[in-house]
C-alpha cells in the first residue's frame, strides 16, 4: 500500500518539488493550488490536484468535506508568502500584516487542526514549513523581520498546537526549515537547488515516522534553536 501525502501549496517552488520528490518515491500525492487551471506540472507528475487557499477558513473547510474518507501519512504545510522585502514596522499596512500573518501563522494551524483526524494516529507526520528566520534566538539582523515574526508566530501556535494533542498522541511534528533555496521567495542568490533541498526533508519526514513528539530541524536534520 502507498503511503499518501497531503502537499499543501503544491503550485511551484518548494511544494511542487516536495510533491515529485513524493511521487517520485512511490506515494500518493493530494496537492492543492490556489488556481487548478495552473496546474499543470503536478498533474504531470501524478498528482491529485485540489483547490484551497490556507488564508479562507471557508476554504480549508471545504477540503476538508472533500477529503473525507481519506487516510494520510504526512500533512505538509508549505504555503507561505514573504511580503515586499522592504516590508518593515515602520511602512507595512495593517493589510500587509493581517495578509502575513494569516497565510503564514494562522491559517496553517488553523488547517492542521482541521485536519489532525484525518492523519494516521500512531505513525502519522505532520510537518509545518517554517524558516530559521522564525526562530527568536537567531532571526533577528537576518532581514525580513515582519517575515521572521510571521514565521515565529508560526512556531508559537505549532508548539501550542503540539501541547493540545496531549502527551498520549503518536504524532510526530515537524517545524521544517528548507535551507535557503532557490524559489520564487529564495531568489536567484538562494544556494541551494529545489531538488536537494526536497529530497533532503522528504527523507527527514519519512524517517520521523513513528517518533513522536515535535522538532524544529532543516532539510538535513540539523535541530534549530527556537
Ligand atoms: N525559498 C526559501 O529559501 C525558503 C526559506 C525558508 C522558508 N521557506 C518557506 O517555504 C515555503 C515555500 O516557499 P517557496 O520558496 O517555495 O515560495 P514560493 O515559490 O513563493 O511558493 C509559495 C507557495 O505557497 C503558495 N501560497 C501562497 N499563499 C497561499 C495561500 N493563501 N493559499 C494557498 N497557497 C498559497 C503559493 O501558491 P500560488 O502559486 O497560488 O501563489 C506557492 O505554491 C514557504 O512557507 C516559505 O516561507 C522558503
Amino acid at each position: 500500500m502507498s503511503k499518501t501525502v497531503l502537499m499543501v501549496g503544491a503550485s511551484r517552488g518548494l511544494g511542487l518539488g516536495l510533491a515529485k520528490q513524493f511521487s517520485a518515491e512511490g506515494w500518493k500525492v493530494i496537492g492543492t493550488v490556489r488556481d487548478p487551471s495552473r496546474a499543470e506540472a503536478l498533474k504531470a507528475a501524478g498528482v491529485q490536484v485540489e483547490a484551497l487557499d490556507i488564508a479562507d477558513a471557508a476554504s480549508v473547510e471545504a477540503l476538508n468535506e472533500r477529503l473525507s474518507g481519506t487516510e494520510l501519512d504526512v500533512l505538509y504545510v508549505n504555503a507561505g508568502i514573504s511580503g515586499s522585502r522592504q516590508l518593515s514596522v515602520d511602512n507595512a499596512s495593517d493589510e500587509d500584516v493581517g495578509q502575513l500573518f494569516v497565510t503564514n501563522a494562522i491559517g496553517p494551524v488553523r488547517l492542521a487542526k482541521r485536519m489532525t483526524p484525518r492523519v494516521k494516529p500512531d505513525t502519522g507526520v505532520i510537518v509545518f514549513m517554517t524558516s530559521i528566520m522564525g526562530s527568536v534566538e537567531t532571526g533577528p539582523g537576518m532581514g525580513m523581520p515582519l517575515y521572521g515574526a510571521s514565521k515565529a508566530a508560526l512556531n508559537h501556535l505549532t508548539r501550542t498546537f503540539v501541547a493540545e494533542l496531549g502527551e498520549d498522541s503518536g504524532l510526530t511534528v515537524i517545524s521544517m526549515h528548507p535551507g535557503w533555496v532557490k524559489t520564487d521567495m529564495g531568489g536567484e542568490e538562494a544556494p541551494l537547488d529545489i531538488e536537494t533541498s526536497c529530497r533532503g526533508m522528504v527523507e527527514q519526514v519519512t524517517r520521523a515516522s513513528g517518533q513522536g513528539g515535535h522538532r524544529y530541524i532543516d532539510y538535513q536534520g540539523q535541530p534549530l534553536p527556537w
